[in-house]
């Protein structure tokens, strides 16, 4: 099973952050999460909420602060909101990374940032991993990225994924951890895509999920999950 270090080691630090980041690739994972949204000057930050109230010593939303203003804020242990470029220059290839797009307005400046580290800072296709609870933006993103694999996000049952997953040429399903049982994980095989479940902490869940045969989890603690899995 895949182990993905979600919003870095979201467990251990502060979550979204290069320290996370650094964290997560230290403690050996293949691929990390973050998410990402767009600041009023069009740059992509990362951070999981429209605010930055729950993660930061600021309030309001990020949409409507700059890039400055966002960067002046404690993200926790002095830690600050990174830019997804800053991200992908500090990681430099070290680890695949899933890309949330959590903005309405994110597929097409994620779509692009991707094509400039490729042309010119040698990443590739496989690097990347692209997800949202948000179908329209992958439908969009797909439309000028053919390549680059894709999640689809349920908060619930994954219901009609199939003709979703077939326009997106998705790779996986995306499901919550209570959500993630015997029927529903056998009916996303069925349909040759993967099934990813998130978020997962607990040894006993990770321990059913093997035994059921989902293929990858996301872990605000994966050094715990990579010891459990054998491969570490
Ligand atoms: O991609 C898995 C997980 O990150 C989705 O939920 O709310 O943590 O972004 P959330
Ligand atoms: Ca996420």
């Amino acid at each position: 099973m895949l182990i993905i270090g979600h919003r870095g080691t979201a467990g251990t630090a502060p979550e979204n952050t290069l320290a996370s980041f650094v964290a997560a690739v230290r403690a050996g994972v293949e691929m990390i999460e973050l998410d990402v949204h767009r600041c009023a000057g069009g740059e992509l930050v990362v951070i999981h909420d429209k605010k930055v109230n729950r993660t930061t010593n600021g309030t309001g939303q990020v949409n409507k602060k700059s890039l400055s203003e966002l960067q002046q804020l404690n993200a926790g242990y002095g830690e600050k909101i990174p830019t997804l470029r800053e991200v992908l220059d500090m990681l430099d290839k070290q680890v695949k990374i899933n890309i949330e797009l959590k903005g309405p307005d994110v597929a097409k400046p994620v779509f692009n940032l991707l094509e400039e580290y490729k042309s010119l800072h040698g990443w590739q296709c496989e690097d990347f991993y692209i997800s949202s609870f948000d179908h329209s933006q992958l439908l969009q993103f797909r439309q000028w990225d053919k390549q680059t694999k894709t999640g689809i996000l349920y908060e619930g049952k994954p219901k009609d994924f199939a003709h979703l997953a077939k326009k997106l040429q998705a790779f996986s399903i995306n499901i919550p951890l209570h959500k993630a049982n015997k029927k529903t994980i056998n009916k996303i095989h069925a349909e040759s895509l993967q099934v990813w479940v998130y978020t997962v902490d607990k040894p006993e869940d990770f321990l059913r999920l093997e035994a059921l045969g989902a293929d990858a989890l996301f872990t605000n603690f994966p050094e715990e999950m990579l010891k459990l899995s054998g491969k570490k």
